[in-house]
């Protein structure tokens, strides 16, 4: 970690979370807080609060809570350090030097691998607008790919030259030492000598810049036909495949309506330079769950235009569920005669790319088009199998209004009787609930209970320890006593009493910083814990103080339900000796009880 903690709390303190919070949403006066309507999820009656006095953030609604470092990370998507940084620039603190803040033998800072990004992409133009040196790739992104030197230099667009050092000793030259290029992932080492020789060559540059305008990565693509077309940098302290968007920087500013999700580097830099700057790609990767949490953060809707070929079909289908997943309107694009977003914009120009892009399909009309597209519908029998398709088709979606829109259409297409279609979506529907009762055991009841919990997924294991350790962790964090009952021992609670592997690390974050600073700061919480986690922790204390009773005794029996819970686990999963041992502690109960009858 890059900052003290002692830094992270004055940014806080110098933080007016009311004028920064204020910002994205409108705040009106109520009590001791201030209501708005959540920035982070759609609503008409106000559900967010914000206590300027805890200096803190919570929405009833969506339960999206932490502090303004939490806030910034939700709402500008950044990671923890960058917060931070961002909210000190703001209140203008000066940021501590590298030196002071870097871990001892941890490998080169996130800030660290920034900069030597950032020296790496200069050297890469400088080489691509050197004739001497980068003709053959100016020639290619300006002759080839058609692109101009303006969209050229809006992308920093580079060129890694031929040959095994010229970056390499560049950056020696800079300062940076052989181990930090290797971690930054800007050099290779060599098996024989291992030394640092240059991880790009011959090839040009993209690269690859986040939404707070850091290069935190490169692709790097041949000029030719050789393998791999792509190289890209892997994990670093300071890039995450899985998480980052190529073009977000630019993208970001004017994507609320929609956004264009396209497979590849060169077709955002096309639609880009064609005025469709909404456009992003992922890296190298297929879409993950990250991503889509990403894309939720900025937009409502999201065109899916990856290429025509079937293994672009196959991916649009994921990206489709995944998107939906998290809520966002997803529309796919289908080119007819290119191959990618790239092709087509060359081919056929700006203006058609924009009419293809208004008669982007649903995902339904995308599923539905290629049932039809394997049969011939002027065949009975084939007739059949495809109105068998799209009905169970039909059947999956959950609302009553989307069923009804999707038979209508399919009606007129397939011209059968709607009547006849809606009885076979129904009985589907049906066998569909029974095949899905039927499934659930009491061991289903509790994974459907939490299911979607994806902070604390082990709660749907033990809802009933799960709760009581949320109660636990919400009285610890609503009173000082009750962390120092069980820091002094005067109730006995430990990690080993927790069930859920996130609430024991919560518990153990808690009380490390009682013991070290006397206080829980969620600010402090945010080193460890990601936004989401961090408002799963508030909520905990929020539930809490809403209710009256929160005192010692309270608190004694929350701690009793836990251990009970825990222990019922264990006689349910554990191993004999655990057994066991809960058989003798019972039964020593029990003659301890006897005992004390005859005394008196
Ligand atoms: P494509 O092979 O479809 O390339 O890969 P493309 O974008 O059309 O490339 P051009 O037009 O030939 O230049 C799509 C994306 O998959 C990743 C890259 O991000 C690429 O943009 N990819 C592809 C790799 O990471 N490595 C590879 O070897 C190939
Ligand atoms: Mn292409």
């Amino acid at each position: 970690m890059r900052f003290t903690e002692n830094f992270i709390q004055e940014v806080v303190d110098r933080t007016d979370i009311e004028e920064l919070i204020g910002r994205y949403t409108e705040l009106k006066r109520s009590g001791s807080n201030l209501m708005g309507r959540c920035p982070f999820h759609s609503e008409k009656t106000p559900s967010f609060s914000v206590s300027p006095t805890k200096k803190m953030f919570f929405c009833f609604g969506c339960h999206a809570g932490g502090s303004a470092i939490t806030f910034v990370q939700k709402a500008e998507n950044l990671d923890f350090p960058d917060a931070v940084e961002y909210l000190a620039t703001r209140a203008g603190i000066p940021l501590p030097k590298e030196s002071e803040a870097a871990v001892p033998n941890a490998g080169p800072s996130r800030r660290r691998v920034m900069e030597m990004n950032l020296e790496a992409a200069k050297y890469f133009r400088s080489c691509l607008f050197d004739p001497q040196i980068g003709a053959a790739g100016m020639r290619y992104f300006h002759e080839e790919r058609g692109l101009s030197i303006a969209t050229v230099k809006h992308f920093g667009l580079g060129f890694a030259p031929d040959g095994f050092g010229g970056l390499t000793n560049h950056m020696r030259r800079l300062g940076y030492t052989e181990d930090e290029l290797i971690a930054a992932c800007l050099c290779g080492r060599s098996q024989k000598t291992g030394r640092a020789y240059d991880y790009f060559r011959n090839r040009v540059m993209f690269p690859i810049i986040d939404p707070a305008g850091n290069i935190v990565a490169f692709g790097g693509r041949v000029l030719d036909d050789s393998k791999p077309k792509y190289l890209n940098s892997s994990d670093t302290a300071a890039f995450k495949k899985s998480k980052h968007l190529f073009a977000l920087n630019f993208a970001k500013n004017g994507c609320a309506e929609k956004m264009i999700l396209c497979e590849g580097y060169m077709d955002v830099i096309a639609l880009h330079a064609a005025g469709f700057e909404y456009a992003v790609a992922t890296l190298g990767t297929a879409i993950t769950a990250d991503h889509a949490r990403v894309f939720s953060k900025y937009t409502k809707k999201v065109i899916i235009s990856y290429d025509s070929d079937e293994a672009g079909q196959n991916a649009a289908n994921k990206a489709m569920r995944m998107l939906g997943e998290v809520g966002i309107d997803v529309r796919v694009l289908k080119l007819n005669g290119a191959k990618d977003p790239d092709e087509f914009i060359r081919k056929f120009g700006a203006d058609r790319f924009r009419q293809t892009l208004e008669q982007s399909r649903t995902g339904f009309d995308h599923k539905a088009e290629q049932v039809y597209a394997r049969y011939d519908l002027s065949i009975g029998a084939d007739k059949i199998k495809a109105s068998n398709e799209i009905c169970t088709l039909i059947a999956s979606y959950w609302s009553a209004v989307e069923r009804e829109v999707y038979l209508a259409q399919a009606s007129a297409r397939l011209e059968l009787p709607l009547a006849v279609l809606k009885n076979s979506v129904e009985q589907l529907r049906g066998k569909q609930a029974r095949a899905y009762a039927a499934k659930q055991s009491r061991d289903a009841v509790a994974t459907v209970k939490n299911f979607g919990d994806r902070i604390n997924p082990d709660a749907a294991k033990d809802p009933r320890a799960a709760s009581a350790e949320e109660t636990v962790i919400g009285l610890l964090l609503l009173m000082d006593e009750h962390r120092e009952a069980v820091a002094k021992g005067s109730v006995a609670l430990s990690e080993e009493d927790f069930v859920t592997p996130f609430n024991r690390r919560v518990f153990a974050a808690v009380m490390r910083l009682h013991e070290q600073r006397g206080s829980v700061p969620y600010e402090l919480l945010g080193m460890e814990f990601s936004p989401d986690e961090i408002g799963r922790i508030e909520r905990a204390e929020v539930m809490r103080r809403q209710l009256s009773q929160n005192g010692a005794d309270v608190f004694g029996s929350a701690v009793e339900t836990l251990k009970d819970a825990k222990k019922k686990e264990a006689l349910q999963t554990g191993n004999l000796s655990d057994r066991l041992a809960y058989l003798r502690e019972k039964n020593a109960k029990l003659h301890k009880g006897k005992a004390e009858k005859h005394e008196d």
